[in-house]
């Protein structure tokens, strides 16, 4: 497939195209798509970390349903975790969006990236928590004093505006469920024990539709994803929010250090802010993109070739978006190669692997790279010590305007290892599903201190 192709965001006929090939695929752009061939995308490579069998059905927890669920939303879950709708049998969209590793999971690949239905088959990209998903705007192009910035969208690289389009392409994605075609999911759901939902929602003659039928699908799983069940606001953060839980001194000083903006400024990207009851304030993302220089993962398959790089916004997986009107002609989408649009960090703690390619499977390590990835390139980046995951011509495009990351190397790490401690005990209180019994009425309302001056210790890792 063409890394630019021209952007098109029309819809054709879903049951005259081939299979998509692409990773958890949007439904637009789907002519591009066509032109691919039929065929696992990436052959199963024999000389990378071997990737376990995928994860037998029932081991998957799924997130706690609300009370209340519509029916369409019961219908969105009955899809959802339906085994039998890939090729072959046994993978669902639970079976890589897992409550209880955050949302988001590889499906038995210690790769850092997903493994799909066929044992072996590697797709490019680490999955991303569903979760918190329908407080994620469509994507733009937005001008900002700090410049022109991309927001919103669905996948890393924000390719699907909606949850509903979102949804579509992991069935066609030969990399995750791998059906051959729109036509022979509906024909699965038409034998489902839950066929009769969807006609009650949709009406009797639905199946006779199957274009209509598979869109259908994609409203309905949109409609589970976007309940209280992947919104809970649950976490021991969200109870102290509310003056109904206390933090420990080690997660205040995370939380204090993720906020100071001459530090770790994690907060200005992650945007939170606990004195707002506004659950829009605490989301742990503007849901803009930006290239932060996350190291090569060597197991991803395509990455054997040394001159493939997954470019993001700029392709492969999406075609390239035309900037919009409103965007000054200094700026050119080229600005935007090797962005990524940076995810949630609610239950980032039960995750197995972090950033759209994986590198890294143990959060400490990305909180080390945050610390040091200007004091010690050679550490992340090899004895080069420059970004390699990124063409020469696209380095430019790495965020070094801001802390953590405009500090010269001689600088010192930003902050230590027994900090980034803190920072990560602060990152576990926004798991989902915490509960205290000593829930108290006088409520202590958050303390927020003004973040310190930058404190010189210990450097962080390995000097
Ligand atoms: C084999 C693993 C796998 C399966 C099965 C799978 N996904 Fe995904 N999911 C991923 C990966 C990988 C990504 C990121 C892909 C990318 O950015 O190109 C992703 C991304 C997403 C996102 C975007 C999250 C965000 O923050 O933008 C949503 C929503 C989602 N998947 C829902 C689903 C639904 C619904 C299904 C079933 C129809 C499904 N997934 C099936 C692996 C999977
Ligand atoms: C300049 C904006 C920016 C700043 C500052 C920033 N992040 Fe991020 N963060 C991102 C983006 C963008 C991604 C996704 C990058 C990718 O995958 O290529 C990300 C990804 C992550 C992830 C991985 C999430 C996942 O699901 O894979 C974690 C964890 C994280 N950031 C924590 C932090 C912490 C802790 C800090 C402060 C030390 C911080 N970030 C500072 C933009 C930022």
């Amino acid at each position: 497939m063409p890394i630019f192709t021209s952007f098109q965001s029309s819809l054709p006929k879903l049951s005259s195209m081939p299979a998509l090939l692409l990773l958890c695929s949007a439904a637009f752009n789907l002519q591009a798509y066509a032109q691919a061939p039929r065929g696992p995308q990436v052959p199963p490579q024999p000389n990378i970390p071997v990737p376990t069998t995928p994860t037998p059905t029932t081991q998957n927890p799924v997130p706690q349903v609300p009370v209340a669920q519509t029916r369409l939303e019961t219908l969105g879950q009955l899809i959802f975790t339906d085994r039998n709708l890939s090729v072959p049998a046994g993978t669902a969209c639970v079976s890589c969006h897992t409550a209880g590793t955050g949302f988001a999971s590889n499906h038995g690949s210690r790769s850092g990236v997903a493994q799909g239905s066929i044992a072996g088959v590697l797709g490019l990209r680490n999955a991303m928590s569903n979760a918190y998903n329908s407080f994620i705007p469509a994507f733009s192009f937005q001008n900002r004093p700090q410049g022109v910035v991309a927001v919103g969208g669905h996948f890393w690289d924000g390719r699907a505006d909606t949850l509903a389009l979102q949804a579509l392409g992991p069935f066609l994605a030969a990399a995750e469920m791998n059906n051959p075609n729109a036509e022979s999911v509906v024909q699965k759901v038409a034998a489902a024990p839950y066929a009769a939902l969807m006609r009650a929602e949709f009406g009797n003659d639905i199946f006779n539709n199957p274009t209509l039928a598979f869109q259908k699908l994609g409203v309905a799983i949109a409609a589970y994803e976007s309940n209280s069940g992947f919104q809970s606001f649950t976490s021991k953060y969200d109870a102290f929010v509310q003056g109904k839980a206390t933090l420990a001194a080690n997660e205040l000083r995370g939380m204090n250090l993720f906020r100071d903006t001459r530090r770790a400024n994690c907060v200005s990207c992650h945007a939170m802010n606990p004195n707002s009851k506004d659950p829009r304030d605490n989301l742990f993302s503007q849901f803009t993109y930006f290239a932060l220089g996350v190291p090569r993962n060597p197991a991803i398959p395509q990455n054997a070739n040394p001159s493939f790089f997954d470019l993001g916004i700029c392709g492969p997986v999406r075609s390239k978006p035309a900037l919009t009107a409103n965007v000054p002609n200094t700026t050119s989408i080229e600005d935007f190669c090797g962005k990524f649009r940076m995810p949630s960090l609610r239950n980032v703690a039960l995750r197995e692997a972090f950033m759209h390619n994986g590198a890294f499977k143990n959060l400490s390590d990305v909180i080390a790279f945050y610390a040091t990835r200007n004091a010690d390139p050679r550490r992340w980046y090899g004895p080069a010590g420059v970004p390699n995951d990124l063409p020469t011509a696209y380095l430019k495009n790495i965020v070094n305007d801001r802390p953590p990351f405009n500090r010269p190397a001689n600088a010192g790490p930003v902050f230590t290892a027994a900090e980034g401690d803190d920072i990560l005990a602060f990152l576990r209180t926004l798991t989902d599903g915490y509960t205290t019994n000593a829930v108290t009425t006088t409520a202590v309302p958050p303390t927020v201190t003004t973040p310190p001056n930058n404190p010189r210790g210990n450097p962080f890792g390995r000097q």
